[in-house]
């Protein structure tokens, strides 16, 4: 009997579950302040394999769904979806995020094994508009109004949580804006 070799997740085996969460905070732009937007929200992240780009690089990856609820009146006010992908060689962590604003972007870090062990995970992810690697994609509305200037992720898993912060620079109604989300999760059993 052939043996199918086992995917190797490496930092991303710890994501791998249902979080859920009730702690999150945001906060937004408004045209005249600020909302601050107390909520709750489902990561669902499932195994995606394994690929190989150009007869060389080799990247594990898993896809995520993400669902944010206001607490206000239990209403969808994000939802977003992408990859977490890793290259075990060069170990380099990457992460697609889209969102239906028509906002893009590639994320990425590099890891060493002080960033997983024990099934323990903890990183810091960049993007941004000079950013030579990692970058954002935005449709002419969005540069022209509402432009997304960077991001940062800041991410823990251990001991069953997942704890996150992350900071989305803004410039919008003529000013720049820090847009934060800070939530922690449970893996549901
Ligand atoms: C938990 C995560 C997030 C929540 C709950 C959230 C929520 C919000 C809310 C309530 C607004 C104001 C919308 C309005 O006034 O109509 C907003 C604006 C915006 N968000 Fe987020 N956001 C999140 C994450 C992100 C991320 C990760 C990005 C991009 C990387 C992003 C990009 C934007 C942009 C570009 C705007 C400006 C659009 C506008 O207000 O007209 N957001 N977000």
């Amino acid at each position: 009997m052939s043996e199918i070799a086992e995917i190797n997740y490496g930092p991303l085996k710890a994501l791998v579950g249902v979080w859920q969460g009730d702690k999150g905070m945001d906060i937004a732009p408004e045209s005249d302040g600020t909302e601050e937007n107390p909520y709750y929200e489902t990561i669902t992240i499932t195994e995606g394999g394994d690929l190989t780009n150009g007869e060389e690089q080799v990247l594990s990856v898993v896809h995520y769904r993400r669902i944010v609820s206001r607490k206000s009146d239990d209403g969808v006010f994000h939802d977003e979806t992408g990859y977490y992908m890793w290259d075990a060689e060069n170990n380099v962590l990457m992460h697609s995020l889209n969102i239906p604003r028509a906002v893009s972007l590639l994320a990425g870090a590099a890891l060493t094994t002080e960033n997983y062990q024990n099934g323990n995970l903890n990183f810091e992810l960049n993007a941004g508009i000079e950013n030579k690697d990692w970058g954002i994609v935005q449709s002419p509305f969005m540069k022209a109004k509402a432009l997304t200037k960077s991001y940062n992720q800041k991410l823990v898993v251990e001991n069953g949580k997942l704890k996150y912060e992350e900071t989305t620079m803004l410039n919008i109604y003529g000013r720049e804006f820090e847009h934060t989300d800070i939530n922690e999760l449970v893996l549901q059993k």
